[in-house]
């Protein structure tokens, strides 16, 4: 539409002929966005290797969480182009799947998507009532017009690190894909997750482990290790631990994936 008006805009003002017009229209429209591919690919790598020697060497935390993660982050949402398409969906569907979940496994159930980021993947369960907890949740759905956080229950636009007092053991079922190592305090939430767990709950969590450096992205390290650790102290049971995301892929974007299935003490 746009350059359609263009090209009549410059043809009428009888400048330049009709091919000429075009030609030039095209050409106008391919280097704007050439230009701008170019930008958000250079900030995107600048953003990214620059924060791999810097990470070391800052403390990590909420401050550079919120000031660099997180506008990281908006920044690789907005500039997606393969999120708002199908085929996003059915890559969640076969990941899913690969975890040994069905669209029906959570029928009649209370999830809560811990990191729901801007397309609600736990849409694929069928019947669910699902709780997002996403910190960019309100700037998602008021800047991207191919948002569907509003798909689920109820969204909580906030970090997860922070308790949410009304979430205390109602949910069936916790989900955190791709989302724990964006963090910046790992115990904080896997406390959180287990008050908002009922009795017998289920917590999946799925993450990257960036054993030997990180980026500012990617603030938090965490070894199978530390994590398990910290799921003892809790008191939860490791049910399944596996390594990957499918026989091909290893990870979400870095180091490797591991797949955590947790149990809470019934009792
Ligand atoms: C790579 S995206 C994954 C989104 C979604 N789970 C998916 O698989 O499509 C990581 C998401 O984690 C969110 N995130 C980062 N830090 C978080 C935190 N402290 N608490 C909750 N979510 C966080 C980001 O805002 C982002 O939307």
């Amino acid at each position: 539409m746009e350059r359609r008006f263009f090209e009549r805009d410059i043809c009428e003002k009888g400048e330049l002929s009709r091919t000429t017009a075009i030609y030039k229209v095209t050409l106008g429209t391919v280097a704007k966005r050439s230009n701008r591919f170019i930008v958000v690919n250079t900030l995107r790598k600048v953003h990214k290797n620059l924060g791999r020697f810097i990470a070391p060497l800052l403390p990590s935390g909420k401050f550079l969480w919120r000031m660099i993660a997180q506008n990281g982050e908006y920044l690789f949402h907005r500039t997606s182009d393969w999120r708002p398409t199908e085929d996003f969906s059915q890559r969640n569907a076969e990941l899913f799947d690969n975890f040994g979940f069905r669209p029906d496994s959570f029928v009649g159930k209370t999830i809560i998507d811990i990191g729901a980021g801007s397309r609600l993947i736990t849409i694929y369960f069928k019947d669910a009532k699902i709780i997002a907890i996403e910190p960019l949740a309100q700037r998602f759905l008021k800047t991207l017009s191919w948002c569907d956080l509003h798909k689920a229950h109820k969204i909580y636009s906030t970090p997860a690190e922070k308790m949410i007092s009304e979430l205390k053991g109602i949910a069936d079922v916790v989900i955190s894909i791709n989302v724990l190592d964006h963090c910046y305090n790992f115990e904080a939430i896997i406390k959180n997750i287990k008050a908002y767990l009922k009795p017998g709950g289920l917590a999946f969590l799925s993450f990257d482990s960036h054993t030997d450096r990180t980026d500012l992205m990617h603030p938090l390290i965490l070894t199978p290790e530390k994590c398990e650790c910290i799921f003892r102290q809790e008191g939860f049971l490791v049910e399944k631990f596996t390594v990957g995301l499918n026989p091909q892929e290893k990870t979400y974007a870095g180091g490797k994936a591991l797949n955590y299935w947790l149990k809470k003490a019934s009792g």
